[in-house]
């Protein structure tokens, strides 16, 4: 009758099992946690188990790294009976609430209620500022809770599929582009293009700062090793208009080695250079099909992104999800 705080390493499995059994969603079975991604989720939780020690001596020398992924449990009859947890972006006061869900056994009892303000509780001890958090559109009772706490819905996030990666040839940028390796510590070139894209009005919900996009230099280490025990592989490019030396776009993704799981592809674009999508989308789908064994890709697009949207939809995606992003601004500590 009571939350308690996630633990690691020693949750990880009772985190993917609650993830795998709450998110089902019998009306709505495309919403519903699929094999694949299950399969992904237990590549996870190994590696959160495997790396843990070593995680652990990173957080003692990078503060940011301790809020990896922290929530709590809802126990009640001895059970768990829900989740929630949240991770803050990058070093900034700017938080998402990942996971929220209730076992279907214990649902409308209050439970979801309480743990969405255990968790903005939390984020507010920790100094955060800002939270965001991704609900399905249609998903009627989460929306519900989640506004009646304050939140409010301000852009939407596409979730998109295709079945597995079509022959793509290398893509061809038109004259007075080309394609850059993107540094996993680079920030100031990701901060440089989302400060000048994301729409005022997403702004205002998710402050375009610095240290959202800097990360903690002991990640070059993990992250080779976390991609490999999770199976991963992940590629940045940036795009970058050659006369002016603007970059006007970015794209990442992220493949599976390993058999099973699924693919994930994301990309900016700056909307004064929209022609160069289809070329950005052939792109992608060029860069996962090599040593693709044939899983689903997704890909996720940002509602302030039509082109990309547009784009990948020629290309044969088809949207599986249309989420609402919301957003609330915490009041300051102390007040
Ligand atoms: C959404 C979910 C987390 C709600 O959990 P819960 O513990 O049943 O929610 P609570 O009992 O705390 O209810 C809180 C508020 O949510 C809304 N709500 C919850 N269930 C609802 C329903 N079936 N219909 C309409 N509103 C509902 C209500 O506003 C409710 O407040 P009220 O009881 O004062 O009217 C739960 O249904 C769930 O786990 N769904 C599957 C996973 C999921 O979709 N998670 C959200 C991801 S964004």
């Amino acid at each position: 009758m009571a939350e308690r705080l996630i633990s690691l390493p020693k949750d990880a499995g009772l985190l993917g099992e609650m993830i795998a059994t709450s998110f089902q969603y019998p009306e709505n079975p495309a919403w519903s946690v699929q094999t694949d991604e299950k399969e992904g989720l237990a590549d996870t939780v190994a590696g959160i188990r495997r790396l843990w020690p070593l995680i652990r001596i990173a957080q003692v020398f990078t503060p940011s790294l301790r809020n990896l992924l922290r929530g709590y449990f809802w126990e009640e009859e001895n059970r768990t009976a829900g989740i929630v947890i949240a991770q803050p972006r990058g070093k900034s006061r700017n938080w998402m609430v990942t996971t929220v869900a209730t076992h279907p056994d214990f649902r409308r009892r209050g439970i979801a209620r309480k743990l969405v303000n255990a968790i903005l509780a939390f984020v507010r001890r920790e100094g955060g500022r800002q939270v965001a958090l991704d609900v399905i559109a249609g998903n009627l009772p989460a929306y519900k809770l989640y506004e009646s706490v304050g939140f409010r819905h301000f852009t939407s996030m596409f979730e998109l599929e295709i079945p597995a990666a079509p022959a793509a040839p290398a893509p061809q940028f038109p004259e007075g582009y080309r394609l850059l390796p993107l540094d996993m510590m680079d920030w100031q070139t990701r901060y440089d293009l989302e400060k000048r894209i994301i729409p005022a009005a997403v702004q205002e919900f998710e402050t375009v700062d610095p240290a959202r996009y800097q990360q903690p230099a002991i990640l070059r280490l993990i992250l080779p090793l976390i991609n490999r025990i999770q199976g991963t592989r992940m590629v940045d490019r940036s795009i970058q208009h050659i006369a002016s030396g603007q970059t006007v776009g970015r794209m990442t993704v992220t493949a599976r080695t390993k058999p099973g799981g699924r693919h994930n592809l994301a990309a900016r674009l700056d909307p004064a250079h929209a022609h160069l999508a289809p070329a950005l989308l052939t792109g992608l789908l060029h860069e996962v099909a090599q040593g693709s064994a044939g899983q689903v890709i997704q890909m996720t697009v940002m509602g302030w992104q039509p082109e990309l949207l547009a784009a990948a939809h020629a290309a044969g995606f088809k949207t599986r999800i249309e989420f609402h992003r919301m957003g609330l601004t915490l009041p300051q500590a102390g007040k």
